[in-house]
């Protein structure tokens, strides 16, 4: 293994880029204990469906960092006894997974995301569409604390984006799938998993142990080069470098780029689950009708901007407009 794989490694959240690693992050991070990441971040179904419609903060408009969650309502009781009816549970309030206001970035003096206001509700599948060049993976690379706005917030959990060395961005749970995979591709698989052991906390077993019982695929394949894996198994590896981590919040970008329908509906099958587990995943995705199958928020970015935001539903018919235009 090369020093400068390993020293990749030690970086930050992203070992597969090492020339965009942020400059001064730490050698060394540890990551907390083995994390069997699903279980861990469990939240109740309820719970989790009645974040949905908590935070939709209207396009344009800054944000307030809390979402308000009801909480379940009681199944019917087919006979209830006459009496004092019992005092409504308190409002369960989550906070959300990601705030974004007022953001804005450039590369140099070209401004590419003018004013970008968004709340991710905690466990939602929230779905970011747009056309090419919009600016959405800019606003992954910036909530991924990989580029620096040049003015707003991103506050992730409790972090606010930015402020905040990249080894507590992690330690929040922050995990992100590049757009073009972000794996070493002169490594073989195992290589590729080996990597994650290096920051301590968690052994080879395990990280085999779970990547292999996500992806079958990948124990076939753990000692061939990276590189010459098929498109879906490198997307595979890339999940799955990014699920070790034991993520809370996952960014994904362009997930089924360049694959096959077949692979891309595994690939989000696996979404689903995760978003069942109450992982919060925001996604960044071509395929409309793809990514809003698993959606439970979404919102349409056109010219750095959130033009629409709202339901799945709502956002199929508007994202047609709008790649119609
Ligand atoms: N490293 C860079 N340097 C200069 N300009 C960039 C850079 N990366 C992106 N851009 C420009 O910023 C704008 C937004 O790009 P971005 O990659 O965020 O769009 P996108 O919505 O992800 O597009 P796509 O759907 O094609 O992936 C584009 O005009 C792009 O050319
Ligand atoms: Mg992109």
């Amino acid at each position: 293994m090369s020093d400068e794989v390993v020293s990749a490694v030690s970086g930050g959240p992203e070992p597969v880029e090492p020339t965009k690693k942020p400059s001064g992050a730490p050698k060394k991070q540890k990551l907390p204990k083995k994390q069997k990441l699903p279980k861990k971040q469990k939240l109740s179904k309820s719970a989790k469906q009645q974040s949905e419609p908590a935070a939709p903060a209207a396009p344009g408009t800054p944000v307030t960092p809390e979402a308000r969650v009801e909480p379940a309502k009681p199944a019917a009781q087919p006979e209830q006894q006459a009496g004092p009816a019992a005092p409504a549970p308190e409002p369960v309030r989550l906070p959300p997974s990601i705030v974004i206001n007022d953001l804005r970035a450039a590369y140099g003096r070209i401004e590419v995301l003018h004013g970008v206001n968004l709340v991710v509700p905690p466990g939602s599948v929230f779905a970011l569409l747009g056309p090419n060049g919009a600016g959405k993976s800019t606003l992954l690379k910036v909530v991924n604390g990989r580029m620096r706005p040049t003015s707003g917030e991103v506050v992730v959990g409790d972090t606010p984006v930015g402020k905040s060395p990249t080894e507590k961005l992690v330690k929040s749970g922050l995990c992100a799938v590049p757009e073009g995979r972000g794996i070493f591709p002169n490594l073989t698989v195992r290589e590729n998993l080996r990597i994650w052991t290096y920051r301590g906390g968690i052994t080879m077993r395990d990280v085999e142990e779970q990547t292999f019982a996500a992806f079958p695929r990948l124990k076939e394949r753990r000692k061939q080069m990276a590189g010459t894996l098929s498109g879906g198994e490198q997307q595979m590896l890339a999940i799955s470098r990014a699920l070790v981590t034991g993520p809370k919040v996952l960014l994904l970008d362009e997930l089924s780029m360049g694959l096959a329908p077949l692979i891309v509906n595994e690939l989000y099958e696996l979404v689903g689950t995760l978003a069942s587990q109450g992982m919060t995943i925001l996604l960044v995705e071509q395929f409309v009708t793809t990514a809003l199958a698993v959606a439970t928020r979404a919102a349409i970015m056109v010219h750095g901007r959130i033009e629409q935001e709202g339901t799945p539903r709502e956002m199929a018919d508007a994202a047609l407009s709008v790649y119609l235009a």
